[in-house]
């Protein structure tokens, strides 16, 4: 049976966190038996960074390690870097040729984004196209399934409306329209009740040890109307409680009732879930030591990924280049 086409990007903008590994990483795992290419996304991280002073190249290997650390693994699926496969830049630049300038200027993604990034001179040609540049990245390995969050939704959509622009155009039926995969898990709550993210400054960190760990989760937030141990909690409010849900299961119902009924204090609640936490990132911070040291190693695992992306980049931009006259 011919495998499906997984495709996915991660920019790369530091270490990745626990909202990064129960949301995009175990969809990603799941998918990795596919047929499935995962792309450090760097030049996106350029449309937001260009005026950074750290490197985006280290930020490359943090990431990259983390994917090996949580478990996805390089003889299943293929890792690479976008900007060692010359073809992102290409099509993405074929691609502008067609793209409606309405259509990125009414994308919502970007609206926000001006808003919440409101420090960093975005009024750029390369921001404006971000999701012209994501579309090429699908369309070059022909993605048919694409692992992300919900937020990436709308530049699912319009890679798909480039795509039946494209059609409309040349009547060469190059590209399959490509589907989200969401995941399971409903978004990660942070240290302080918001969504995690590294914006926000709320995030348990893959590499963060597990004395960081025991500690951060101490300064946690819980259910604010429980001011003493006598008050009754409500659990389903409550950022502890939603990882005793996953990490926990065994005991939840437990927890549930006891918090309910102020029979736990939230120290003790906490404490129990630090250990299950714990307990769950000691595989990966004993992966992700050890990929630590075999640097060069990695280098190689991404020196093939690359190749074996661009020996499928390389046919389809030629095909594309081909149905819009470039070469007979
Ligand atoms: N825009 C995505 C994000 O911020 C990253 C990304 C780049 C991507 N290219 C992609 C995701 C292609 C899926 C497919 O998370
Ligand atoms: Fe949250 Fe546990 Fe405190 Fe209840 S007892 S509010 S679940 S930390």
């Amino acid at each position: 049976m011919k495998k499906t086409r997984v495709f996915s990007g991660t920019r790369p903008t530091g270490k990745l966190h626990l909202g990064n590994l129960l949301g995009a990483l175990e969809n990603y795992k799941k998918l990795q038996g596919q047929d499935a290419f995962f792309m450090i996304a760097d030049l996106h991280a350029l449309t937001t960074e260009y005026e950074s002073k750290t490197t985006i190249a280290q930020n490359v290997m943090e990431v990259v390690i983390d994917y090996l650390a949580s478990g996805l693994d390089p003889e299943k699926c293929t890792f690479f870097v976008q900007s060692e496969v010359q073809e992102h830049a290409s099509l993405s630049l074929l691609l502008s040729m067609i793209t409606p300038l309405g259509w990125l200027e009414r994308n919502p993604t970007y609206k926000d984004q001006l808003q919440e990034l409101k420090g960093k001179d975005l009024n750029t040609h390369g921001f404006l196209g971000y999701p012209v540049l994501q579309a090429a990245d699908i369309m070059l390995y022909k993605g048919e399934k694409v692992p992300v969050g919900e937020d990436q939704l709308p530049h699912l959509e319009l890679t798909r409306e480039i795509i039946r622009r494209f059609f409309y155009l040349y009547k060469k039926n190059i590209f399959p329209e490509p589907e989200a995969v969401l995941t399971q898990v409903p978004k990660v709550p942070g240290l302080d009740g918001r969504k995690m993210s590294k914006s926000y400054n709320n995030c348990i960190y893959l590499a963060d040890s597990r004395e960081e760990v025991t500690k951060k989760i101490r300064g946690m937030m819980t259910d604010p109307a429980r001011k003493t141990k006598e008050d009754k909690g409500h659990p389903e409010v409550c950022p502890v409680f939603f990882y005793h849900k996953l990490l926990n299961p065994e005991r939840v119902e437990g927890v549930a009732h006891e918090c309910r009924n102020a029979l736990r204090g939230c120290v003790e609640c906490k404490m129990e879930m630090a250990t299950k936490l714990n307990e769950f990132l000691d595989p990966i911070r004993e992966r992700r030591e050890s990929w630590m040291k075999k640097k060069t190693e990695v280098r190689q695992i991404l020196d093939q990924g690359a190749k074996r992306a661009r020996e499928i980049a390389s046919q389809t931009l030629r095909e594309t280049m081909e149905a819009m006259g470039l070469v007979a």
